[in-house]
């Protein structure tokens, strides 16, 4: 089945998108890597799946010292991955079986094997070159001291220092991540100038959208001051390097950009902030089309704590007329099955709870109405690669195959982020499962990561085979969701179902989900759409949702 995409220019406002990340989703040459080619050899998986659109990862030339997110070159595609005619070979077949292509842009750093930062390095301070970045002079008398005490989000300090051309020690530079991701100052034209003409660069090869990392922190108060006091609230718009008001203006420059390009062109940011309205106005109407909203995830598996994050964020995205964007996981955060399997079910990256004690057929069961509540709420829906298939985060990852420095630079106490990326599963009994094909005349190397023994019930072969599985589940949802004129983008009325229950009508689309601890009734309806787990059409039972025609 073919779905061309529509002409419509409002496509994004309630599109499935299906996050891939590159390195694991499928090898086609065999050297344990993720690439584009294997990505090209399973495009119809993804259009069997249903989904509108894929959101790729960085698939720039890269280190890699964070998975990609340091970026040596925005035009290029890393030659782990493949290369840029192979790039404009996927956007094209995608876009043949009707799948729109959004690319990630990295705009708070660049890798420090960019030429820009190379260029700076070896310029020395007060180059121009160094204005590109944040270069600082360290305090005290032999400039030992780091210039500000913020913190990294991947911990540890901010600052590292350099090592003049001759020798001696010399200014910091400042980087929010790794070492290896050194900022850059979005004071200076050149940055400016350069990103819009990277987001050029790739519309002009046909993407839909571009997904905009870590969207809130790019602007830097150049003052450099200390962080607001703990338990002290900075001023709306006054923290030194996040949310920063001046943000606001680089996103409308990018939205002219985007409005430039025939079809919709949408913009999409990764917003972490815990004040929804401050959130929202990076959607108003001359800004970002959409944002994730991560609000739904930080929540417990609990119907009042996940009624008032919708009616949170329905009404902050009602304020700027902004779709709201539904999302349950990523490559960033632990994987659902494992997480609502949990006494604690809510995210937070300060509480990962690896080796917590987890119950997966719980989590499953509470994952898969968890799909079924997000995919019928109004708006866009993330979806990334391996949820569809229930996966469970790896949290036994042999230490030395950890390679997210979120590990290493918590000196190994946060467990990192690799238990969600690990090398896709798609068929066979054991390791790689069809992950990588067959070199010319040899045998696939070992995954980037090692897989799990006992993944084969998994794998993509043995869920299409298998009415029951998650597999299934996300395809008839998405199926449906396609079909249901009352799915999508709009607005949702709720039910009084009782407590512990969330139930809403969308058009003559009932959902219900049950998160209380005993089965209850279902209301009257004309008929089960599609459910989560067995169901008599009488009662639902506990963790089970059930799509209903309306009565
Ligand atoms: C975003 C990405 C994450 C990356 C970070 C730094 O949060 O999702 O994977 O490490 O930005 O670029």
């Amino acid at each position: 089945m073919v779905h061309p995409p529509s002409d419509d220019p409002t496509w994004w406002r309630d599109a499935v998108i299906y996050e891939v990340y590159v390195r694991s989703f499928a090898d086609g040459d065999g050297d344990g890597t993720g690439d584009l080619a294997g990505v090209r050899s399973r495009l119809p998986y993804l259009r069997d799946l249903g989904v509108d659109a894929l959101w790729f990862t960085p698939w720039y030339a890269s280190p890699m010292a964070d998975g990609g997110y340091d970026v040596a070159d925005y035009r290029a595609i890393d030659p782990a991955f493949g290369t840029l005619a192979e790039a404009e070979a996927l956007i094209a077949e995608a876009l043949a079986l009707g799948i729109r292509t959004i690319v990630d842009v990295v705009p708070n750093h660049v890798s420090d094997r960019h030429p820009w930062f190379r260029a700076a390095l070896a310029a020395g301070p007060g180059s121009p070159e160094r204005e590109r970045f944040w270069f600082h002079p360290g305090t005290g008398p032999d400039g030992a001291g780091i210039p500000t005490h913020w913190e990294s989000s991947f911990g540890g300090g901010t600052w590292t220092r350099t090592t003049n051309p001759d020798g001696t020690p010399g200014e910091w530079y400042l980087h929010l991540f790794t070492t290896q991701q050194p900022d850059l100052n979005w004071t200076h034209p050149d940055v400016w100038a350069e990103h819009e003409d990277v987001l050029r660069f790739w519309f002009d090869r046909g993407v839909a959208g571009i997904r905009i990392d870590s969207a809130a922190l790019l602007v830097k108060d150049p003052a450099l001051p200390e962080l607001p006091a703990p338990g002290t609230t900075p001023a709306p718009g006054g923290h030194p390097h996040l949310d920063r008001d001046e943000l606001h203006d680089v996103y409308r420059a990018w939205r002219k950009v985007a409005d430039s390009y025939p079809g919709t062109r949408v913009l999409v940011g990764e917003v972490w902030l815990d004040d929804a309205e401050r959130f929202a106005a990076y959607l108003r109407p001359d800004e970002m089309h959409t944002a994730f909203n991560f609000d739904v995830m930080a929540q417990p598996w609990d119907a009042v704590a996940l009624r008032a994050s919708v009616d949170r964020t329905l009404a902050a995205h009602r304020g700027v007329g902004a779709p709201a964007t539904w999302v349950l996981s990523n490559h960033d955060v632990t994987r659902p099955v494992t997480r609502y399997g949990r006494a604690d079910s809510s995210f937070s990256f300060a509480a990962k709870r690896a080796g917590t004690p987890t119950d997966l057929d719980l989590g499953t069961r509470r994952a898969r109405a968890a799909a079924l509540l997000t995919a019928a709420l109004p708006g866009s829906l993330y979806l990334y690669q391996g949820d569809e298939l229930g996966l469970p985060e790896v949290e036994d990852l042999p230490p030395e195959a950890v390679q997210d420095p979120m590990h290493a630079r918590s000196g190994g106490v946060d467990p990192g982020r690799d238990g969600c990326r690990v090398p896709l599963p798609w068929s066979g009994d054991r390791p790689p499962y069809g992950f990588s094909a067959d070199p010319p005349g040899g045998v696939p190397a070992e995954p980037w990561l090692p897989q799990p023994a006992g993944w084969a019930p998994r794998t993509v072969a043995a869920q299409e085979a298998d009415p029951g599985s998650m597999l299934r589940l996300y395809r008839d949802a998405l199926a449906l969701r396609r079909s249901e004129p009352g799915l999508g983008d709009g607005d949702l009325r709720w039910l009084d179902a009782g407590p512990g229950v969330l139930a809403f009508a969308r058009g003559d689309v009932l959902c219900v989900v049950n998160l209380s601890a005993g089965p209850v009734a279902l209301p009257p309806h004309g008929g089960v759409l599609l459910a989560s787990g067995p169901t008599d059409g009488a009662a639902l039972d506990p963790d089970t949702a059930a799509w209903l025609r309306a009565a």
